[in-house]
């Protein structure tokens, strides 16, 4: 057992269902993203990509869950994010990733600027189940 912090492996869970939770979520991911030493930059990445997803989540999804949890590959370490909605899910991801595509007055740049943002990058999306995407970013 070597000293220092313990970072768990334990998800740490957070619903998604205002605005004021978004900003949670961005502090939640900062918070981690500090523990498994990524630099300020990379950080900086991965606290975007989330506010992304979360306010899809909230928007697209009718509101969800995330769940950030520390992960360890042996090699480095990193943070991973899961965000999950029961909403109507994405009928078309090829089309939902391209740049400025939006269904919702927006940008359309959430979920590929995202995807951009992270190192590994998953969406699993039905009309019945809803959609999840999972994100991760190691720490260099
Ligand atoms: N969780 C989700 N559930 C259902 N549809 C989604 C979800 N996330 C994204 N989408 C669909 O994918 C489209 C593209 O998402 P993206 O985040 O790239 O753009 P946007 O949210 O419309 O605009 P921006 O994020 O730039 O403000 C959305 O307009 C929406 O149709
Ligand atoms: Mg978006």
């Amino acid at each position: 057992m070597t000293a220092g912090i313990d970072l768990g492996h334990q998800p740490q869970a957070q619903a998604i269902r205002s605005d004021e939770d978004v900003v949670r979520v961005r502090q939640l991911v900062r918070t981690v993203a500090v523990a498994v030493k990524l630099s300020l930059v990379d950080q900086t990445k991965v606290v975007t990509a989330a506010s992304e997803l979360a306010r899809n989540t909230l928007v697209y999804g009718g509101g969800g869950t995330v769940e950030v949890t520390t992960v360890d590959n042996g090699r480095r370490q990193g943070v991973q994010i899961v965000f999950s909605d029961s909403g109507p899910g994405i009928p078309d991801l090829d089309l939902a990733l391209t740049d400025g595509y939006t269904t919702g007055g927006g940008l359309g740049l959430g979920l590929s600027g995202a995807r951009r943002l992270v190192d590994e990058f998953q969406i699993e999306t039905s009309a019945e189940t809803g959609t999840r995407v999972t994100v991760t970013k190691w720490s260099r």
